[in-house]
Formats: structure tokens, sequence, C-alpha cells
């Protein structure tokens, strides 16, 4: 396998908000609107766009070995020693890569981002992806972070209706899925249709829904459900970040996704965002989250599984913005914690964490996380509340 290969380009779109579409959910939007404007479903089709000039070039190019534009998120997170990268992840899956014709590309997983409904205002997140945004008093902040006052939809799925048999692989994210009946509607007309029971699910959630009776039927009869957890730590770290999500609620749902794996093939995993509100929660988080998820997969290790990912966008937010004590505080509390654990995928987790902070130097970028965060106080719960030692380096106050 040469460095750039990505088999997502030969099975795979993403739809992104509104219906603009690009490679995959990691490449960088300023390449799809650069190179053309053709992406869009509201005058394209997803065929259209798979087999355009754009995807077919990408193709080309990965064969030889050349290095895409678009794709730099990945190269990046390879460079820092990541785990794996998306590419690297999405070659090594079996079922989707199973099927591939280098010369006979054809689309067969679907990402739908399309509507940004959501019920949170979580702390790096913003209205492109969450209509509760749209609605935060944002005083002070505007300059900060950029805003789309817009419900985001897909018109028809005229647009996508020819591949929808075809899907063997369907992840939802938003927005909150579980919020978004239009998704549900993709869901109902992949079923009709024949090998559903080849078909495997991905939802990506805030983890403050809990299906219906009706989606729990659709899912028992799939292959497999992967549950991605969108939670980035316990109690009140929860609760700071995911505005304004209740902890109790949210534990008591991750509790009834595990309970589901006695009736039906539900793989529960954790994937946190992790920035300087919950560096140092990190660990705790994950030990807490092996406790509770290996009372229910402990006969099926395979099944347990965590992963993360960090805030690079808005800047201001991730952890390169913090100044060079700082990070050192971080890296040594951080490995102080790390003695305690046995997990290597704990381990890897927070050394590729530490390696990414120091990977560049924003702190330039510091007085604005400093503004930013007394605005996100104001909501209840302070990031001193959660952090206090870190609070006292980073603004100089106790
Ligand atoms: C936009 S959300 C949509 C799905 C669902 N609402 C959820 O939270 O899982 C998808 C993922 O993006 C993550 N996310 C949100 N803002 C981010 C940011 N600024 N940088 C990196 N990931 C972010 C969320 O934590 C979540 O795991
Ligand atoms: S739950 Fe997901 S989409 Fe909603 S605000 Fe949070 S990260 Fe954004």
């Amino acid at each position: 396998m040469n460095n750039t290969y990505c088999s997502l380009a030969w099975n795979h779109q993403f739809i992104g908000p509104g219906g603009l579409c690009k490679p995959c959910c990691r490449f960088k939007k300023e390449y799809v609107l650069e190179n053309n404007d053709k992406y869009d479903l509201a005058t394209s089709t997803i065929n259209e766009i798979f087999h355009s000039e754009f995807m077919n070039d990408i193709r080309a190019n990965m064969l030889i070995d050349e290095p895409i534009e678009g794709c730099k998120k990945c190269y990046e997170e390879e460079a820092a020693g990541k785990n794996e990268s998306l590419r690297q992840r999405h070659n090594k899956i079996d079922e989707i890569t199973e099927n591939i014709d280098l010369r006979n590309p054809k689309i067969i997983f679907l990402e739908f981002a399309f509507s940004n409904i959501c019920n949170l205002q979580c702390v790096m997140c913003g209205s492109y992806f969450s209509t509760s945004w749209i609605k935060q008093d944002t005083t002070g902040i505007m300059d900060l972070t950029i805003q789309h006052h817009k419900k985001y939809d897909l018109p028809n799925l005229n647009s996508i209706k020819e591949v929808i048999p075809d899907l063997t692989f369907i992840k939802f994210t938003g927005g909150e899925p579980l919020l978004i009946s239009k998704y549900y509607d993709i869901l109902i007309e992949r079923a009709k249709h024949p090998n559903f029971e080849n078909c495997s699910l991905v939802f990506c959630t805030n983890l403050t829904f809990f299906p219906s009776d009706e989606l729990l039927d659709i899912w028992s009869r799939c292959k497999h459900v992967v549950l991605s957890a969108s939670l980035d730590g316990i109690e009140n770290v929860a609760e700071y970040i995911r505005y304004p999500t209740e902890w109790e609620d949210v534990s008591e749902n991750i509790i009834k996704y595990l309970k589901l794996s006695d009736i039906m093939d539900i793989r529960v995993g954790i994937r946190p965002t992790i920035m300087p509100y919950n560096i140092l929660s990190v660990i705790e988080f994950y030990e807490w989250w092996e406790v509770i998820s290996s009372i229910y997969y402990n006969d099926d290790p395979d099944k347990l599984w965590s992963t993360l990912t960090h805030v690079a966008q808005p800047e201001f937010l991730s952890l390169q913005v913090l100044d060079k004590p700082t990070k050192e505080f971080i890296e040594l509390n951080l490995n102080l914690q790390l003695s305690r654990t046995d997990s290597n995928e704990v381990k890897h987790h927070v050394e590729h964490l530490i390696k990414y902070m120091n990977l560049e130097d924003n702190s330039h970028l510091l007085n604005d996380f400093k503004r930013y965060t007394k605005v996100m106080d104001k909501r209840g719960l302070t990031f001193k509340d959660l952090e206090p030692d870190l609070y006292e380096m980073i603004f100089g106050e106790k």
C-alpha cells in the first residue's frame, strides 16, 4: 500500500451541511470549493459528483502515490503518530474494501451530515453543525467564531436515491442524528431493499436521546450498529463542554445503549474531542469507560473501543494555543497519571495528544482562548470549577 491511497475515494462520499459533498469528512472543504462548484446535491446527483473529473483526478493521483492537498489532515495525523489516520483505518476495514474494483469505483458507503439540527451548544462546536448555536447569545465572541445563521437540510432525497439500495455502510452524524427525521427516511428506504442484513450502520450521537422502538427494530435487522458516543469527560466536564447536557441523563443513556448488546450486535465506544478544558481529565475518563463497558463486553473484547479527536478549529481552542510552561505542566501531569494505567490503548492516545500539543506553538492566540472561556463560563459551570490548577496557570489568577 502506498502513502496516499485511500479506499474511500473508490466507494464513498461525505454529504455535508446543506448537501455539499466531499471525498470524506476530513477532506479540506476549501479544495472542494476552490476546484469546482459542482459538488453540491442542490445541482448534481451523488453519482455525478462521485464520477466527476475532480474525483477521477484524486483517484488517479492516489494510484501513483501523489499527495492530495485536501487530504492534509490525515497526513498530519500520520506524521504526529496518531494510532491510525482515517485513511489508514478505512484501508483496513474488510467490509468496505473487499469488493473494490480500482477501474470501476462505486458508492457503497455514505456519510450523512447534511442537517445541522441539534439540541446542544457544545463549547467547541458552532452553528454550522448545530442549530442551537444559532440561538446562542454570542455577544463578545462574534469576531472569534464563524456564524452560520442558517438551518441546513437536503431539499429532497432524489439526488441520492439511486445509490441507496447498494449501500452496505452508512454513517449518520450531523447535527444530532437521532433528531433528524430525514435520516430515518433514508434508513427505512435502505431497509426495503435486499441485503440489509449485510449493511452496517454508524451513529455519532451526543447521547441525549435513545431510539424509538421503530428505529431499534431497524437496527436489529442490519449487520451491526456502531454507536460512537461523543462524550468528552464525566460529570462536570461533560456538562461544561456539552451544554446544556445533564450528566445524569447521558450516563443513564450510555448504559441503556450498552444493554442493547443483549438483543442486537451493537458496538458502543467513546470518541472524546480534546481541548484545554478536558486534557487533564482524559485518562480518568478512559478509565471510567473501561470499567463501564467491560461489564457488558467482557466476553467480547473486540467490541470494546475508544478513540479520540482533538479540536483543530477554532484554532484558539486547540491544545497548541497553550504556552510552553503550561504545556510542560500538562505533559508532566499526564505522565504521572499514565504511570497508574496498564492500558496500552490509553497510553497511545495520550502520547498522541502530547505530540500533537507540542507540534505547533499557537500561543499568540491565547488571549482569544481566555476571552472565549470567559464567555463560556457565563453559562453556569466555569473552567476554574473543572481544573483550578490549570486555570491558574493559564489565567495567572486563583
Ligand atoms: C459535529 S458532531 C455531530 C454528531 C453529534 N451531534 C455528536 O456530537 O456526536 C460530530 C463530532 O464532531 C465533534 N466536534 C465538534 N466540534 C468539533 C471541533 N471544533 N473540532 C473537532 N471535533 C469537533 C463532536 O464532538 C462529535 O464527536
Ligand atoms: S452535539 Fe454534536 S452537533 Fe450538537 S453542538 Fe455538540 S458537537 Fe455540535
